[in-house]
């Protein structure tokens, strides 16, 4: 058998062989524990959200349910940074929004940390597009059985884990992401994940999706939120 040398181990014994070493890069997960401690500045956020985002996830942040762009008004602070880096370190496959985070204004994590503060403090001003509401039940009882446990019973998320909340969003994206998380778009997850969401059926995916586009309510950050997800404010 013949042993071919991976490029990767080459350049190591290189870098071995003349001495030289380089500080190795952060991993995505140290740079979003790194976004998390900052100071998130949100006025700086909302004129960055002006400048790169508002033409496609629109001037509320409520995305758009035609386009299959996710509304972001009000998602989790620790998701959203977590989406933005893995985004842009390539750990979450999609064209347009690998574009968008290319831009160097865009990459840092401190570009992160505002933009989230931002966009978690912004309200939910309209309703999603829901399905048929021909499946409701059937939703209902896969989300508490097999969700409920990681999203909470009323889809709020937790910022411990990185959970988004996955109420008050579009139906034709929930669908969409059921179906492409299944099929491993996203690297940065746990499999467990993945294999719940490839275990639904077409039926079943689009209930779930149904049964989360009709949960509302405010989700903002734990030290705001008490444990029913009602906030003082
Ligand atoms: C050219 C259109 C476009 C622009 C501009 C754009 N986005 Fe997006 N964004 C998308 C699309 C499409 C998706 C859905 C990606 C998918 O299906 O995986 C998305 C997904 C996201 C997500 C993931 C949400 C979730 O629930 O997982 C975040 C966060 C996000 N965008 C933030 C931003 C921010 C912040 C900006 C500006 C810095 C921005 N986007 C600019 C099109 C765009
Ligand atoms: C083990 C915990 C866990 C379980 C169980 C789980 N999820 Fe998730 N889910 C997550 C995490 C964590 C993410 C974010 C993944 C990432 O960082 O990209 C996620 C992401 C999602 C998203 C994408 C949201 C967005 O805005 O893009 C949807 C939709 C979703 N889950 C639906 C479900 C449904 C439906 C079930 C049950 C069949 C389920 N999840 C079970 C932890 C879980």
């Amino acid at each position: 058998m013949r042993i071919v040398l991976p490029a990767l181990t080459a350049a190591v014994l290189c870098s071995l062989a003349t001495g030289m070493s380089q500080a190795s890069p952060l991993s995505v997960d140290e740079k979003v524990r790194n976004a998390l401690q900052l100071d998130q500045r949100p006025a700086n956020g909302q004129k960055l959200y002006s400048t790169y985002c508002v033409q496609c996830h629109g001037p509320q942040a409520l995305g758009s349910a035609a386009k299959v762009i996710p509304s972001l008004a009000g998602q989790r602070r620790a998701y959203l940074v977590k989406q933005l880096a893995d985004f842009s370190e390539e750990e979450r496959s999609n064209r347009e929004m690998h574009t968008v985070v290319s831009q160097a204004e865009l990459s840092s994590e401190q570009a992160w940390a505002d933009l989230s503060g931002y966009l978690n403090s912004l309200p939910r001003a309209s309703f999603p597009q829901t399905g048929d509401g021909r499946g409701l039940e059937l939703g209902e009882a896969i989300f508490q059985e097999q969700c409920a446990y990681c999203h909470e019973e009323d889809g709020r998320g937790d910022d411990d884990g990185f959970i988004p909340s996955v109420r008050d969003q579009h139906y034709s994206y929930l669908v969409r992401q059921m179906r492409s998380i299944a099929s491993w778009h996203r690297l940065n997850v746990d499999a467990d994940l993945v294999r719940f969401l490839d275990s639904l059926d077409t039926e079943e995916a689009t209930a779930v999706a149904d049964y989360l586009s009709r949960m509302r309510g405010p989700v903002r950050d734990r030290d705001r939120m008490n444990s029913d997800g009602t906030v003082n404010n």
